[in-house]
């Protein structure tokens, strides 16, 4: 009997020697930032199998864990609310002795940064790069963790591979890692004036097909998985390796910059998996942090910017739309505590890592950080751009009232409108005629819509519907201080409220 028990505890000895003592799992290092109070922060690890392991904190405030044992080599506490601020030092430790240390963490709000190409955008490519990265190491309280590409079938606990530790900034340090994430951060932490932690994952082409649960794309019956020829676009797989095991860490919230792959890939379906991916992620992060991350955290994304100059093609345009479930801005009913920048006027032409990657990264930051101010922190800031409250079409014009005060450019093109005498809603394969602005004043705008025969009626409006309307800070309606573009609408009078009758 004795002979046997040694045998079996040997046994695991061995199994968990081979697998490493006691440590923290991939993404919890040195200068980490974790998430502050009123939430609790999420601490997880590997172990021996049945050990004993406490969590302490020593720092500004101290607190040790009540002991929790090892199950299935993996331990996991929840800290004590931790007010902002540090450093700390962290170790798990076993009663035997064995344990592992984290040192300079600090405690502040954590943001998860995701999406394709325009996330994945270093700092050294942004314009003005070396002014950015020179004031880099100024900021030494915003910490930095990049997940690596990998791709994974099946949904997995731990990162395959970290791209880069948590760091305290330096221009070497933040030249790799994504600009709007890093500014985003930096313009938030200016606000915050405590800790900001920065986790990028994403990777470059990718539609948001691979970033989505099965659970979330059976919602918009996207589950059969795609016949792609590069593995990382597959349904599911960088949500199982890039997302998936993040669950567990305790999260303020999201920003997101996609849709760019998804333009001529499931288009049509975008404004159902864009709003379903957004719940499914918060639904699971609260669940994973055994209810830490709100159930409704923050999420922020960037709407396209521009591709092709003079093109017709009509992926951005709709993909811009479907980015706001066909409401034109966001937050609405349908995506509660989202924050959007809008970037359709920030094209950059010259771009010599391809139109479709503008430079100016700076404004897009400073945009979602508006929003995130608004949303995320409850702050009084301005963070819409004029959206229509009231649209009114008689025989010769159409009579806008914006939601705000507005800047107006006059344009002769950038407002469209779309007749007919069935009373039938326009598509994109309708015509569409310019109908050029007349007059402007405060909050309205005035559009000619000779452009129509006298026997039709205008039935719908669009504005910007281009996939690169304007020049650079160059469009027509912008909000009175001209930093918030009015975002693209396509309002169509048979299928919505808003675009209300004229009395003839
Ligand atoms: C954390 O650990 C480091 C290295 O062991 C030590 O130098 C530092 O004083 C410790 N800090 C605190 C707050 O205990
Ligand atoms: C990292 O940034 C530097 C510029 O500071 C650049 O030369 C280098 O190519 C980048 N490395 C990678 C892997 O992108
Ligand atoms: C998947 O793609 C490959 C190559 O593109 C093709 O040979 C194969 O028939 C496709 N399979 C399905 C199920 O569509
Ligand atoms: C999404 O957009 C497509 C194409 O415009 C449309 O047919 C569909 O009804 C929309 N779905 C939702 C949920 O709004
Ligand atoms: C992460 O959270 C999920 C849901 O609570 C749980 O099933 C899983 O075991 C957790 N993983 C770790 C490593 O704690
Ligand atoms: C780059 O720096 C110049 C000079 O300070 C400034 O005018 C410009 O707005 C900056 N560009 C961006 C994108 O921040
Ligand atoms: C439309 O706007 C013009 C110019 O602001 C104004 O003169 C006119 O009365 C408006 N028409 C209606 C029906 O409100």
């Amino acid at each position: 009997m004795a002979t046997t028990s040694r045998v079996v505890f040997a046994l695991l000895c061995f199994l968990h020697d081979s697998a490493g003592a006691l440590r923290f799992a991939s993404y919890y290092g040195d200068h980490m930032v974790l998430q502050r109070s009123p939430d609790r922060a999420v601490l997880w690890g590997y172990g021996p199998e049945g050990a004993q392991v406490t969590v302490s904190l020593l720092g500004p405030s101290v607190q040790k864990t009540r002991p929790v044992s090892v199950t299935k080599g993996i331990w996991r506490v929840t800290l004590d609310p931790v007010v902002p601020g540090g450093p700390y030092n962290v170790t798990a430790a076993a009663v035997d002795g064995d344990s592992a240390t984290l040192t300079d963490v600090l405690f502040g709000d954590v943001w998860l940064c995701g999406g394709q190409s325009n996330m994945y955008f270093e700092t050294s490519q942004v314009f003005n790069a070396s002014e950015e990265l020179a004031l880099a190491a100024a900021y030494p309280h915003v910490r930095t963790f990049m997940v690596a590409l990998r791709q994974s079938e099946t949904e997995l606990t731990d990162l395959i591979k970290v791209e880069f530790p948590w760091s305290v900034p330096s221009a070497r340090g933040v030249a790799n890692f994504s600009a709007v994430c890093w500014l985003f951060g930096r313009y938030m932490y200016e606000n915050l004036k405590y800790p900001v932690g920065l986790v990028e994952s994403c990777w470059g082409g990718t539609p948001i097909e691979s970033w989505s649960s099965p659970r979330a794309l059976q919602q918009c019956g996207l589950e059969a998985n795609t016949n792609s020829s590069l593995p990382e676009m597959k349904n599911s797989v960088l949500w199982n390796s890039m997302i998936h095991p993040l669950l567990n860490m305790t999260i303020k919230g999201a920003i997101w910059y996609q849709g760019e792959a998804n333009a001529d890939y499931h288009q049509d379906k975008y404004n159902c998996s864009f709003p379903a991916m957004i719940s499914d992620w918060r639904m699971a992060f609260h669940q994973g942090s055994g209810g830490q991350t709100a159930k409704d955290f923050p999420f922020g994304f960037v709407q396209l910017c521009t591709y092709q100059k003079g093109s017709l093609d009509d992926g951005f345009p709709n993909i811009r739309w479907h980015q706001t479930a066909d409401i034109g801005f966001v937050p609405n009913p349908k995506m509660h505590r989202t924050f959007m920048a809008v970037a359709l006027d920030l094209p950059d032409e010259t771009s010599p890592y391809g139109t479709i990657h503008p430079r100016d990264k700076q404004d897009v930051a400073h945009r979602l950080t508006l929003g995130a101010r608004a949303v995320a922190y409850h702050e009084k800031v301005s963070f819409l751009g004029p959206f229509p409250s009231q649209i009114l079409s008689v025989q010769l014009y159409v009579n806008i009232t914006y939601n705000q005060k507005v800047s107006v450019t006059p344009s002769k093109d950038i407002f469209e409108i779309c007749c007919s005498e069935l009373g039938a809603p326009c598509g994109p394969t309708s015509i569409w005629v310019p109908a050029p602005i007349m007059h402007w004043g405060p909050t309205t705008v005035q559009l000619c819509a000779s452009m129509c025969p006298p026997t039709k009626e205008v039935a719908a409006l669009r504005y910007a519907w281009r996939d690169w309307p304007c020049d650079f800070k160059a469009c027509p309606i912008y909000s009175a201080n001209r930093i918030l573009p009015a975002p693209p609408f396509i309002i169509n009078r048979y299928l919505q409220k808003t675009l209300e009758a004229g009395k003839e």
